[in-house]
């Protein structure tokens, strides 16, 4: 039996999300850059007979993900797409999975998906499937649209619905992730962006080359994210967390991916934890992890 395999599943913020158009299949074409930090589920993959999955983590992040199908758990889901392409029977040589969770649960950081991500690779070497990334990320992109991003493990820019991938040099920034205590699916947030008259943003070139530099002032004028209106429009809360950053000094704040999770850009790493410590409940990252 072989030893399990333990890995840090980083989230992500996204630097700006532009919305390009609702598609045929129902999914929106998108242009983002997607940034992972320092805040990481803990992830264990190990050998076992069937498929299981084990969570661990406060109560009140738990709750969400002990509520929904556990068949529907991304990292779940990971696991069987691998075994079916690899033509593995799972009651024989299945995989136990641990989770300890840090990354707020359908809060628009992609926890799930790193999760997925992680297990993907852990399993791929577990049952030695030999698949190279290329036929990862495929089967990433089956799992979920964030889920190829969070495989490469970099700073990415990310097109189509997230799976073409351009990875980018991003210098490390300080930033302050205020969870809410709701969630936010993706589905509505999309949504929500059609009903609410489908408005994009520029292209993130100005994005880009600022977090090359990791010059804070000219990213912080250049950060958006086209689903934030919707989301704010329909959840005044988040307004509120995101106003009571900038009245603590951050140079931008705005909502991370599909929401609701509030993302601030503190001017430089000194001031991040005087930032924090105004907002309760908010914590320091960088990104990308060191
Ligand atoms: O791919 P994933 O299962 O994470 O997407 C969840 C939902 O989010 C999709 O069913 C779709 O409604 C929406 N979505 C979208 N465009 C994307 C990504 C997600 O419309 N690029």
């Amino acid at each position: 039996m072989s030893e399990p395999i333990v890995r840090r599943a980083y989230g992500k913020i996204n630097v700006f999300l532009r919305v390009l158009g609702r598609r045929e299949d129902g999914y929106h074409d998108i242009e983002s850059l997607v940034l992972p930090v320092s805040l990481f589920d803990t992830v264990q993959v190990g050998s076992g007979k069937g498929l299981t999955l084990e969570l661990e983590g406060e109560s009140t992040l738990l709750a969400p993900l002990r509520e929904a199908d556990p068949d529907g758990n991304l990292a779940l889901v990971a696991a069987r797409t691998l075994a079916r392409e690899a033509g593995i029977d799972t009651d024989t040589t299945g995989a136990h999975i641990h989770i300890v969770k840090c990354i707020p649960v359908a809060g628009g950081m992609a926890g799930g998906s790193a999760d997925a991500a992680v297990v993907l690779r852990a399993l791929n070497e577990l049952w030695r499937c030999g698949f190279d990334d290329g036929r990862l990320l495929e089967l990433g992109a089956r799992v979920g649209s964030d889920v190829p991003a969070m495989l490469t493990g970099g700073p990415v820019m990310v097109r189509g619905r997230g799976e073409v991938l351009h990875p980018v040099y991003a210098t490390p920034t300080p930033w302050i992730v205020k969870s809410l205590d709701f969630q936010v699916s993706a589905a509505d947030a999309y949504r929500w962006w059609d009903e609410d008259g489908a408005r994009s943003g520029p292209d993130g070139g100005a994005v880009l080359a600022a977090l090359e530099t990791g010059a804070t002032g000219s990213l912080g004028a250049s950060v958006f994210n086209d689903l934030e209106p919707g989301i704010l429009a329909r959840h005044p809360e988040v307004a509120e967390v995101r106003d009571a950053l900038l009245a603590a000094g951050a140079e931008a704040a705005f909502v991370s991916g599909s929401g609701p999770t509030v993302v601030a850009l503190a001017p430089h790493v000194i001031h991040a934890d005087k930032i924090a410590e105004r907002v309760p409940g908010s914590v320091v990252v960088i990104g990308p992890p060191g």
